[in-house]
């Protein structure tokens, strides 16, 4: 999978199909709670959405004030930033001290739950994230992989040098390195390569993941877009959970329609009998 550059495929259509009503919903939730229980090895793709209800919003919702005029899809490539370094750097500091003051919500909570209720009994989970706000980390799951690197990490133009970014706003754009040359946040624009190391671990999950969840994600971002066919290729079962249809909808196993940092709770709860105890 090596060498996979960041792609987007916009105008998709949806023909609605999916199983709706209350009724329903709770018996889709009990059906993937069951595929929980005997799952082995489980990946979970996230997108945006897992992130929105922290209050941080998603690429394809309305940029607000200042940023109103700009388009977020076409800030996040190496060319705008050729182009106007000194806006693409602010508005990504901008991103990053707005994901400072953002916490985890209860759908990271479920997650990081959802790996250690897994691992306890011996079985695999895999985190692949396209978000690079690093609530999930925050909120404590280990084994994430960040697809589209992190807006923490600040990487030197000149000397390639890459280090945390914690403290407050630049003072200048793009901010400098002690070398003098120009910083950029250290995640993937749209036409580079994704990271090798969260590509191969991407590979090795789902190799042998016999369940995997697509959540808060408009999958039509490619390569992430693409792994729900090589799981479902592998033997997988699959689950997606979304406020809205998306071009997978109709492909997955089970389609939870509703909110992750409700859905998600709700899932483990009924899983394994509360987030906090029970079997
Ligand atoms: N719960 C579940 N899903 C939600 C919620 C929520 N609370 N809020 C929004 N969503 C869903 C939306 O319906 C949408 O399908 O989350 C999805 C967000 O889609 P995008 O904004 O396209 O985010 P994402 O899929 O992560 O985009 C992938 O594209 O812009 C690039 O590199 C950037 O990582 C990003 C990538």
């Amino acid at each position: 999978m090596g060498g996979i550059t960041l792609l987007c495929r916009v105008g998709y259509s949806v023909t609605l199909h999916e199983r709706e009503g209350r009724g329903v919903q709770e018996r889709i939730v009990d059906e993937v709670a069951a595929a929980l229980r005997e799952a082995k090895s489980v990946v979970v793709l996230t997108g945006a959405g897992v992130s929105a209800e922290s209050g941080i919003p998603t690429f394809r919702d309305a940029m607000e004030g200042l940023w109103e005029k700009f388009d977020p899809m076409e800030l996040a490539t190496p060319e705008a930033f050729d182009k106007h370094p000194r806006v693409v750097a602010r508005w990504y500091d901008e991103r990053r001290l707005q994901c400072a003051s953002c916490k985890p919500n209860p759908g990271h909570a479920a997650l990081a739950e959802m790996e250690r209720r897994l691992t306890g009994k011996g079985g695999r989970f895999t985190l692949l994230t396209q978000n690079v706000d690093g609530l999930h980390q925050a909120a404590g799951s280990a084994n994430v992989a960040e697809l589209h690197g992190s807006i923490w990490r600040w990487r030197c133009l000149r000397c390639g040098l890459t280090r945390e970014e914690r403290g407050g706003a630049f003072d200048r754009y793009p901010p400098r390195c002690e070398c003098g040359g120009w910083k950029r946040p250290a995640i993937v624009w749209f036409g580079e390569g994704l990271p090798e190391e969260a590509l191969a671990a991407s590979e090795r999950a789902l190799r042998s993941c016999d369940l995997f969840f697509s959540v808060g994600t408009s999958a039509v971002v490619q390569p992430s877009a693409s792994f729900i066919h090589v799981a479902r290729s592998r033997g997988a079962k699959t689950v997606e959970v979304n406020r809205e249809p998306t071009p997978i909808t109709r492909l997955v196993d089970w389609s939870i329609r509703g909110k992750s940092g409700e859905v998600l709770p709700a899932l483990v709860a009924r899983t394994w009998g509360g987030a906090e105890g029970g079997t």
